[in-house]
């Protein structure tokens, strides 16, 4: 699949007979809500588990040196926590246009920290994007991620936020700790 998702995304799970939708986000989504929101709630999905196997040469890294990003793998019996949004339908185009390195629009049940549930979207790079990047040890992810910066800046800067956004959420993942662990002792 190509890496640009823009045309994929557009007639996927449509919410326009809503006046919003609720959207689930679990990296730069938390701690960069650069789109209009109504209202915005600790959540968590069932079923996913947050890892930096997605590549990213259109914000945080370049073709030549891509930078690693986070997607969701399937992970049965996982929780993944991020911060849900809810929005209006319109802003899935600004959304579309921001995630289209790779990620496709979802459908998915979220349950809020005072254990509501509704239903949204949540943006996955599924390992069939020509950006996937896949596993590698969490040493060699933070060796990747301190040598890459792109248009939206330094690699380094989007693992440090979100380690620190989870910190916030009182999310403990264990896999973004050790890369941001590894990230500081190979920039010490
Ligand atoms: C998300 O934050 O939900 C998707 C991945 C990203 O934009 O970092």
């Amino acid at each position: 699949m190509s890496a640009n998702t823009v045309e994929a995304n557009r007639n996927r799970f449509r919410f326009d007979d809503q006046a919003a939708v609720w959207l689930f986000g679990y990296g730069s989504l938390i701690f960069k809500a650069d789109f209009p929101y109504i209202e915005r709630r600790g959540a968590a999905i069932t079923g996913w588990s947050r890892r930096f196997w997605q590549g990213s040469h259109d914000h945080r890294g370049t073709l030549e040196a891509p930078g690693r990003v986070v997607t969701l793998i399937e992970s049965a019996g996982s929780d993944c926590k991020g911060m849900a949004y809810l929005v209006s339908p319109e802003v899935f185009e600004q959304l579309d246009f921001r995630e289209k390195n790779g990620y496709l629009r979802f459908c998915t049940d979220m349950t809020f920290d005072d254990c509501t549930q509704a239903r949204g979207l949540v943006y996955i790079a599924t390992p069939d994007n020509s950006a996937f990047l896949g596993p590698a040890s969490e040493s060699e992810i933070a060796r990747q991620i301190a040598a890459a910066a792109g248009p939206s800046g330094p690699n380094a800067d989007y693992l440090l936020h979100l380690a620190e956004s989870l910190r916030h959420l009182g999310d403990h993942d264990a896999h973004v700790f050790e890369i941001e662990t590894q990230l500081r002792l190979a920039l010490a």
